[in-house]
């Protein structure tokens, strides 16, 4: 049974005092869950990944918590003359447990390429990172029918750089780029399908990869997060928007208990 998994991207947003305020609140939030709950293990695992420089602050105000640190890009370079980058020792060493790698913003915004993506989750999963690895087309891709395509493709390139053993700290996250901040979400029935497929990609590649969760993200709120993570190849969330909010995280985190 692969355990849920809720993180929050910030994305540019938040502050020194949002981030002591909201870091605070989801862990309570998270605490009282596992308190209710008559199975720990039933509530899903809550990851936070504020911008680099809030890193050490949401390290510290969740240091006694059962909510994760994670960090929204890393270099992919182990170190060196590489200015204003930040590498994935230095993650760590900040508190980080996972790294989102791959964005749809990073590759559209930055011109990150698929090979890029790979040497990025590489170097993650090098340091002990769990890489969280972004896909997923845009509308112009959905409405030509190449959804398949472009994730496939998106995938082969990071998996290609990943030895059996570290599988374990692999996550995919599907992000439709027609979905995330619009308001617009994919349906259940669209969100499942394309877990399933990525599912069957990872399967091909390698059995041990078939276990990785596949988290759901662009417009998932309390509203639509329930039918989206009913689906049985959907394995919690990436939340963009909605992570800016203490109680709309927490309801999402709460509709992924199982
Ligand atoms: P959104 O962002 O929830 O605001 O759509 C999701 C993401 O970009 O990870």
């Amino acid at each position: 049974m692969r355990r849920k998994l809720v993180v929050g991207n910030w994305k540019m947003h938040g502050d020194q005092a949002m981030t002591t305020a909201l870091c605070a609140e989801i862990a309570r939030g998270v605490k009282q869950a596992i308190a209710r709950a008559a199975d720990p293990a039933s509530v899903a695992e809550v990851a936070l990944c504020p911008p680099h420089i809030l890193i050490p602050l949401a390290a510290t105000a969740l240091a006694d918590s059962e909510v994760a640190v994670g960090a929204q890009d890393v270099d992919a370079h182990a170190n060196g003359a590489f200015s204003g980058q930040i590498s994935a020792d230095m993650l760590v060493d900040s508190g980080c447990r996972y790294v989102i790698v791959g964005h749809s913003e990073r590759r559209t915004h930055y011109h990150e390429t698929d090979a890029l993506v790979a040497q990025k989750t590489a170097t993650a999963l090098a340091a002990g990172l769990s890489a969280i690895v972004c896909c997923g087309e845009t509308m112009a891709q959905r409405q030509a029918e190449r959804t398949e395509q472009v994730v496939e493709r998106q995938l082969a390139a990071a998996l290609d750089g990943i030895g059996a053993a570290d599988f374990a700290n692999l996550v995919i996250a599907y992000e439709p780029v027609w979905a995330i901040g619009s308001g617009v979400t994919a349906t259940p029935t669209q969100a499942q399908q394309a877990h399933h497929f990525i599912r069957q990609r990872l399967a091909a590649h390698n059995p041990r990869a078939a276990t990785c969760r596949i988290l759901y993200g662009g417009s998932m709120k309390p509203q639509n997060a329930a039918a989206l993570l009913a689906n049985a190849d959907i394995d919690g969330g990436l939340i963009g928007g909605a992570a800016l909010q203490a109680s709309d995280f927490l309801a999402i985190c709460n509709a992924a208990a199982t």
